[in-house]
């Protein structure tokens, strides 16, 4: 069936958390205006995540990603994103040390970025945190299972929830931050008939990564399904090759100049074109 693009007007937290049960969430996350401008009319939300560290900067982990830098990333995706409803990451070391911490952060990012709502890891452990910052006017969007930030003390990026005991947290930590307040949770990377069950559990949407089509809705990291990388995660599926398309328009550009051939008349300004030459004087 052909996509209708989301032309509706915006949508709020209440209209997002009301989807459940009725409609599929699509979301994608994005870094930059311009990326935002071309996602936004396809997506039900769009996420500033911390992923960045990877896909933008090149770091090795999210770890290194500071408050400043979201706020930077978040302000141009909600520039682009033209009333799509926008959530921001709060990066490792803003929030996990109190919920006065946690709020302070996320207060800066929405007053800085205009974004909806903001995301941060964690389950049980979050849940005062998830209630402190619903409480004061900010929409939480949790996130649960596998955890980038917690990449040192879990050994890696491991699909979670393949043992009882694991499985039995998960499920517990999912309804935590739904207790919490939390206005929507993502899923990601744990076992399928986990994600399932949460999704059936709980009364807020699940959004899915790596966890199962059964989920309210699912979330992609934008380059990794458009094909920037040689090596993506399983659960990615890459629906263009973008990085072999600007491999192969750097290298046709670099051959025309090599070439003399770019740039031609057209690309330049005031030129006089041969047949409109006056005849030379004699
Ligand atoms: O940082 C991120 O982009 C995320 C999504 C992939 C869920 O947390």
């Amino acid at each position: 069936m052909a996509h209708t693009p989301n032309t509706t007007a915006r949508r709020s937290i209440v209209d997002l958390r009301a989807a459940k049960g009725h409609e599929k969430l699509v979301l994608l996350t994005a870094y930059t205006a311009p990326m935002a401008q071309i996602l936004s009319p396809h997506c039900d939300m769009l996420m500033v995540g911390d992923s960045l560290g990877m896909v933008v900067y090149g770091f090795d982990s999210t770890l290194p990603v500071t408050l400043d830098m979201m706020i930077n990333h978040g302000a141009a995706v909600v520039r682009g994103a033209n009333g799509t409803p926008v959530v921001v990451d709060l990066p490792f070391g803003s929030y996990q040390a109190s919920p006065e911490q946690a709020f302070h952060a996320a207060a800066r990012v929405m007053k800085e970025t205009g974004c909806m709502c903001v995301k941060m890891e964690g389950g049980a452990e979050m849940a005062d945190t998830i209630a402190h910052l619903s409480a004061r006017g900010i929409p939480v969007m949790a996130h649960i299972g596998l955890m980038p930030q917690h990449m040192n003390s879990v050994g890696g990026f491991k699909t979670q929830g393949k043992d009882d005991a694991a499985y039995r947290a998960i499920l517990a930590d999912a309804r935590a931050v739904e207790k919490a307040g939390a206005f929507a949770v993502v899923v990601e990377g744990v076992v399928e008939p986990l994600a399932a069950e949460i999704t059936r559990t709980l009364a807020i949407p699940t959004i899915g990564i790596g966890a199962s089509a059964l989920c309210d809705g699912q979330v992609l990291v934008v380059d990794d399904m458009l094909g920037m990388f040689d090596r993506a995660p399983r659960f990615v599926k890459k629906y263009t090759n973008l990085r072999e398309q600007i491999a192969n328009a750097a290298a046709a550009y670099a051959a025309e100049v090599r070439a003399g051939s770019f740039p031609t008349d057209a690309q330049l300004y005031g030129v006089v074109k041969a047949d409109t030459k006056k005849p030379a004087r004699k």
